[in-house]
């Protein structure tokens, strides 16, 4: 509704192709998928996602990788971590991640995301081919592990806002998985998510 408003407002008008998105999915032989990984930083999203990706690719699927740090570098590198920014940030993803769902692409979408309502907003944009899952680690096994060391940084206040410590995230309320990955390894994490994307 808003979009129509905003396209009316702009004089601009949506130009209908002759492709359609199940042409596009038959040429490929898959469905288009968003799989979206959201928990905190050290949760294990971009090592599951890797996996993932490496796994679908030798099944032959058409896959592709969207990850927040990699994305903050180019797309969204006028971002910043306040809330606006955050939601800004999924806003684009989402919409990005909903361009490569309609080529027929599987996306795998490895993004803190902390706030239900923009995930909610990707799964609609997605058109419901969207998987919403939840690597769950508690704040401080993250912590323990802290790969990049922000954790550190953040409790001496050297990073402002960082999630789980000084800025909030909000839990899935409905994802279709959770990966507890402070009690699961990688493989047996990778071993799910694979498993659920295969059979649905
Ligand atoms: S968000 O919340 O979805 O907009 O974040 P995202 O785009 O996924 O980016 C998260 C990565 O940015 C680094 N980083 C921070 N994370 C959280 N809070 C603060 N303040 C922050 N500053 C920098 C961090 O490396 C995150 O990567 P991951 O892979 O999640 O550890």
């Amino acid at each position: 509704q808003k979009t129509e408003e905003n396209a009316e407002d702009k004089n601009i008008v949506w130009h209908e192709g002759d492709i359609t998105y199940e042409d596009r999915c038959k040429n490929l032989d898959q469905q288009g998928k968003v799989v979206w990984l959201t928990g905190l930083s050290g949760s294990g999203k971009s090592t599951i996602a890797v996996e993932v990706e490496k796994e679908l690719l030798k099944r032959g699927k058409a896959v592709y990788r969207l990850d927040g740090d990699n994305i903050r570098h180019g797309l969204n590198s006028d971002l910043g971590f306040s809330a606006e920014d955050r939601d800004e940030n999924i806003r684009r993803i989402a919409e990005v991640a909903a361009l490569f769902r309609e080529a027929g692409m599987i996306v795998l979408a490895s993004f803190i995301s902390p706030y239900q309502e923009m995930r909610d907003f990707a799964r609609e944009r997605a058109e419901g081919d969207f998987i919403e899952i939840h690597v769950k680690a508690d704040v401080e096994t993250c912590a323990s592990r802290d790969p990049k060391g922000l954790y550190e940084k953040a409790k001496k206040g050297e990073i402002k806002n960082f999630t789980g410590v000084s800025a909030p995230y909000e839990e899935p309320e409905d994802p279709e998985l959770v990966i507890d990955t402070a009690e699961l390894s990688v493989e047996e994490s990778v071993e799910k998510v694979l498993n659920y994307i295969l059979e649905n």
